[in-house]
């Protein structure tokens, strides 16, 4: 059974996809892993990086994509299975050897957020009160994502900002979840708020809570060097367990969410912001264990 890894905080733009799809590589490169990203974001994002426009449009068409995943297992629960829904190999890079990494992609879809309203319409039929509509389909969510489990050493969740039905269930699945920030002023409060999501906690029992018994670990994105950035990291680590790695703001990690035809060694691809990608997967891989 393999590992849940969610990429998750309710702030837009604060590098999800860009750390899902790296950490992807860096688990199916470096740590020789059978590694399935699953785009839990209709923006489709994680998808576009790993398979390129084309791949995704047939994807689209051929239905192996989340929501179609999702939505059929809503009629046909147990005939359903999620493999048939996955792309394989995908991504624009290699392993050093030249073959390519063993990573596979459940596809992100535009319909995904709709999908999600028809859930909870298929699920408050009748007379049933709204509120265990969403619990079933929470649990419609989770269930269904739980078949990745046996499909991949390590899963990751690439979740959308907000929090969606889809995000509740990533969080409450994942083994780890890793949450991005940039290093500003409004960042701390996005950082609370999912810190007590993922735990289930007020915000004073979270701050009495272990930190080794967290699941949740903080990570600074777009780190300028200078003072400024450096006290905003201070107080997020303050309460929150924080990885001393920090990506730095770089144009190569920039370049990275562009997809190529031709596929490239990890190093090729990363260019200058190699060596943050390997501090971050020395210091996360360790962390990526059943909980
Ligand atoms: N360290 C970095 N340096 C420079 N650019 C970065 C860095 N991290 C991410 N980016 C860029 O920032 C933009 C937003 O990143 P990304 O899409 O990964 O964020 P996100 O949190 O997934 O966004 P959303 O909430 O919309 O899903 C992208 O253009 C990405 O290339
Ligand atoms: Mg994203």
């Amino acid at each position: 059974m393999g590992i849940f890894l969610a990429v998750a905080n309710r702030k837009g733009g604060v590098g999800k996809s860009t750390i899902s799809v790296m950490l992807a590589h860096a688990f199916a490169v470096w740590g020789n892993k059978r590694v399935l990203l699953v785009d839990l974001d209709a923006q489709s994002n994680s998808s576009l990086i790993l398979q390129g426009g084309a791949g995704w449009i047939e994807a689209q068409k051929t239905s192996r994509n989340i929501a179609a995943y999702i939505e059929d297992k809503m009629y046909a629960i147990d005939q359903i299975k999620i493999r048939d829904y996955l792309v394989h190999f995908v991504g624009d890079i290699a392993m050093p050897d030249g073959r390519k990494p063993a990573l596979s992609l459940l596809p992100g879809s535009l319909r995904f957020e709709d999908m999600q309203d028809e859930l909870i319409t298929y699920y408050s039929r009748g007379t049933v009160p709204f509120a265990q509509a969403k619990l079933r389909c929470a649990s419609h969510f989770r269930q269904a994502l739980q078949f990745a489990g046996p499909l991949a050493d390590v899963v990751i969740l690439d979740c959308a900002p907000g929090l969606s039905h889809a995000t509740s269930a990533a969080l409450a699945l994942a083994d780890r979840v890793v949450v991005p920030f940039r290093p500003d002023a409004v960042s701390e409060f996005a950082v609370d708020r999912i810190a007590q999501i993922i735990e289930g906690k007020k915000f004073d029992d979270l701050i009495d809570m272990d930190r080794e018994r967290r699941r949740y670990v903080c990570l600074a994105n777009y780190v300028r060097p200078g003072g400024r950035d450096q006290s905003y990291i201070d107080t997020i680590s303050f309460n929150h367990p924080t990885l001393a790695t920090r990506l730095p703001l770089n144009a190569d990690v920039a370049n990275a969410f562009d997809w190529s035809e031709e596929r490239q060694t990890i190093e090729e691809k990363y260019a200058g912001a190699i060596g943050g990608l390997r501090a971050l997967y020395d210091e996360i891989a360790p962390l990526a264990v059943k909980r």
